[in-house]
This record gives C-alpha cells, sequence and structure tokens, in this order.
C-alpha cells in the first residue's frame, strides 16, 4: 500500500463552520485531493455529482447532524468510506453511528492533523481494498456466467443425446420398413392390372398378396410406422426447445434492462438443468399466465433462477442421501402485485439450520465439499438482485423441511413500461 498516491481519491470535507474547514484544507490540500460541503443538503449534492472515496463530516450541523447525514450516504453511496468528527459531548451520536454500521470510524475534535492525516490515509487504503474486492467479484460472476453453460453442458449434451438416438432408430426403422412396404405397393400394381384378367390368375395373385402381409407383417408395419414418425417429431421437438433455451439462457451480449417475460426464461432455465435435478426432484411450475413484463437483464436473472434450483436439488439431494429412490420436490412459482413480480423457488430439502442463515449470501460461504460448490451462487444472485435490479431476495427455511427462495423485482416508472413487448423468439 505503500506506493498508492493518495491524491487520486478525492476527499468530501463537511462542516458548517467555515473556519474548521479552511484550516482543515490548509493542513491537508497537500497530500490529499479535497472538496469541501457547508451542510448536509450541499455535501449529497456534491456525492450525486461526482465519486466520492472518503466523505469526513463534523456531527454539530444545523437541519441535518453529521450522523443522518452518514446514514444517507450510506444508502445512496455505499462504497464511500464514512468518517464522523465528533465534539466529546457528542460521543453517544458516534457510537451509536459506528454501532449501526454507519460510520467507518469516529474522529475527536481534539485530534492532531498528522492523526487526522492518517486516518484519512487508513480510510483510503480501507476504499482501495473494497474497490479491489468489489471488482474482483464482478470478475468471479463474469467468469461464473461464462462458466454455468459450460458446467450445464454435459447435462444438456445428454438430453439432446437422448432424443437425438430415437430419431435416429425410428428414421433408420422407417426407411427399412418402406421397402417393404414398397414391395407390397408393387404387387398391388401387377394385381391393378390382373383385374380385366378371369378369374384363375387373379386368385393366384390375391393367395400371393395374402403371403406376403404375412411375411413383413404389414399391421404392424401401418401401426408403427406413423408412431415412429410421430415420436421422432416430438424428440425433434424437444431437441429444438433445448437449443432454444441455450439461446434464452444466454442472451450473449446483451447488458442493457429489456423488457420481459420471466416466465418464459424460468422455462428455458428448467430446460437446461434438468439433468441437475431430474435424478432427485419432480418439478413443479405455477406460472402467473398474466405476469407482465419486467425490464431487467434476462441473462443474469436465468443465472440467478439456475443457481437456485441447482441449490434446491443439492439440498433434496442431501435429505434424501440414504433414500435415493425417494424423489423430492421444486416448486416455482411466479406471481405479481402492483408494483412487483414475485419468483418463489421452494424445496423439501434438508433445510438451512440457524447458524448459517446469516451467511449463506457471503462470499464463498458454503456446506459442500469441494468441486460440489464454491459458495458463489447466492452471493452472485444478491448482487444481481438487490444492486443492479433493485429489488429483494429474501427466503424463509425450516429446517428439515425445506426452504424457499423468494425473488421480488420491482416495476419500471410507467413511461418506461409502456414500451413493454414480449420478446419476440427467434
Ligand atoms: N435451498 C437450499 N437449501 C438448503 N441450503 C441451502 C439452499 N440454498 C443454499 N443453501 C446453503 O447456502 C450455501 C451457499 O449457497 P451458494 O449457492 O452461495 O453456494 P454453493 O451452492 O455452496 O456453491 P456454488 O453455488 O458456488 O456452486 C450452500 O452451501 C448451502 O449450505
Ligand atoms: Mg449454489
Amino acid at each position: 500500500m505503500n506506493t498508492l498516491n493518495y491524491k487520486q481519491f478525492r476527499i468530501l470535507l463537511v462542516d458548517d463552520e467555515v473556519d474548521n474547514l479552511a484550516n482543515l484544507l490548509f493542513a491537508l490540500e497537500m497530500t490529499f485531493d479535497l472538496v469541501t460541503a457547508a451542510s448536509g443538503a450541499e455535501a449529497l449534492d456534491i456525492m450525486a455529482r461526482e465519486k466520492i472515496a472518503v466523505i469526513i463530516t463534523d456531527q454539530r450541523m444545523p437541519n441535518m447532524t453529521g450522523a443522518e447525514l452518514l446514514g444517507r450516504v450510506k444508502e445512496s453511496f455505499p462504497d464511500t468510506v464514512r468518517i464522523l468528527i465528533t465534539a466529546y459531548a457528542d460521543i453517544d451520536a458516534a457510537i451509536s453511528a459506528i454501532n449501526t454500521g454507519d460510520v467507518y470510524r469516529y474522529i475527536g475534535k481534539d485530534s492532531s492533523i498528522d492523526e487526522i492525516e492518517a486516518y484519512i490515509k487508513q480510510a483510503i487504503e480501507h476504499y482501495q481494498v473494497k474497490a479491489e474486492n468489489l471488482r474482483l467479484y464482478a470478475l468471479l460472476a463474469e467468469s461464473r456466467k461464462i462458466g454455468a453453460i459450460g458446467a450445464l453442458a454435459a447435462g444438456v449434451a445428454h438430453e439432446i443425446n437422448t432424443p437425438t438416438h430415437y430419431i435416429g432408430e425410428n428414421l433408420r426403422f422407417v426407411l427399412e420398413s418402406f421397402q417393404n412396404v414398397e414391395e407390397v405397393l408393387r404387387r398391388y400394381e401387377k394385381l391393378k392390372k390382373a383385374v380385366p384378367l378371369d378369374g384363375e390368375p387373379l386368385a393366384a395373385l390375391l393367395a400371393d398378396l395374402d403371403d406376403l402381409h404375412e411375411q413383413i407383417e404389414l399391421g404392424y408395419l401401418r401401426e408403427e410406422i406413423p408412431a415412429a414418425l410421430k415420436q421422432s417429431l416430438e424428440g425433434n421437438q424437444r431437441v429444438a426447445d433445448i437449443v432454444r433455451a441455450m439461446k434464452l439462457f444466454c442472451h450473449p451480449g446483451q447488458d442493457e434492462m429489456v423488457p420481459t417475460n420471466l416466465n418464459q426464461g424460468i422455462m428455458s432455465t428448467i430446460t437446461l438443468s434438468r439433468n441437475e435435478w431430474k435424478y432427485v426432484a419432480e418439478l413443479i411450475t405455477q406460472l402467473d399466465p398474466n405476469l407482465p413484463p419486467v425490464n431487467c437483464l434476462p441473462g443474469e436473472i436465468n443465472q440467478v433462477i439456475l443457481n437456485i434450483i441447482v441449490n434446491a436439488a443439492h439440498a433434496i439431494g442431501e435429505k434424501f442421501a440414504t433414500s435415493p429412490e425417494q424423489k423430492g420436490e421444486i416448486t416455482i412459482q411466479t406471481l405479481h402485485n402492483e408494483d412487483n413480480v414475485e419468483i418463489r423457488i421452494g424445496d423439501n430439502g434438508q433445510g438451512i439450520p440457524p447458524a448459517n442463515q446469516s451467511r449463506v449470501f457471503d462470499h464463498f460461504f458454503t456446506t459442500k465439499e469441494a468441486g460440489k460448490g464454491t459458495g458463489q451462487g447466492l452471493a452472485i444472485a444478491h448482487s444481481v438482485i438487490v444492486e443492479k435490479h433493485h429489488g429483494t431476495l429474501t427466503f424463509e427455511t425450516s429446517p428439515g423441511q425445506g426452504t424457499t427462495f423468494i425473488i421480488r423485482l420491482p416495476f419500471l416508472p410507467a413511461e418506461a413500461s409502456e414500451q413493454l413487448l414480449p420478446q419476440p423468439l427467434s
């Protein structure tokens, strides 16, 4: 950290007493890039316009106290590191701000300039580490996104292989049996030509045909050929569904919010992940047929749904580990009200024990063995839903009984949702 250039980071000083500000500014401006504000409102204005690494505010100010200001900064600009300056008389406000997590540290009014400088340097270093973490998390999320299709690839290949196999078998069967049918048709032609002749050759020809029917089991072919064709068409449809689901799931290059039919995304994610859950669970959908489109990043939402489905399958797999013939149940529900759309993904797996409940959204928290889980799924899901979509991601769980994850995504303001159109399938 010695090489850190502190001047690269903008520091905001807030105090209604101009003299105090001037003194601090004078003493620190050689070391830091400083801006000043004389009130909480002015500080928030500045922060809305420019990126501030560290905010240092006096506690005692009219209209908005320093602690109140930092509470709002935490809401709106969570990355900025927050420092409160207080006189000893206001120590309670400082303690309470620290306890609510609104403040990174507090500085006593009587601190020396050297101390203040050291605190600001520490705060910048803290900011830098946090920023680096965020960058790494974003990178992780990105590589995981690329990895998701890779992780599903074996299952998807298996899913495509089964229908492709029987389509091939059926087509071969139809082709071979058609040679026999062709022979029947040939003899009918012969028969037709023979009809004007007298009865004798006709009888022989008919007997010959009967023999052939029997030999090639014509009744069987008449039933089986259409059945084989029908099954092939179904298989073909399944392959087409999987391919379409892959397209919908990936949404390559789409990093813009677009009006999206979430039911469709859910169905394609279910199709693609079938191999992940079909051995342990039945999957039941209760999708709201009137679900309005939601403005979102569809590829990312699908990732979230995938992570939660895979977790549900794992939780069920764990619970029934000793009786694998027993299947669990995953239920996916969509519903909406005026303000938001809700996706509920429930399982009757092992549930989350109380000790883990506050940790499941932490990066790298996992209870799974290496290779099965890395503890990133829910952390990424949380950042996608809460930070990128301003929604909520919560869960209800009852250990031993199961867990339901609840995603809520807010609608956009009216003018934006006017353009909401269903996504064309291509
Ligand atoms: N539906 C669930 N039922 C029970 N426990 C769950 C459920 N979903 C998540 N958990 C718990 O939360 C932990 C964290 O989940 P998360 O998806 O973040 O990581 P992971 O599944 O362990 O690994 P990854 O998703 O990165 O492969 C899991 O290890 C598990 O203990
Ligand atoms: Mg997971």
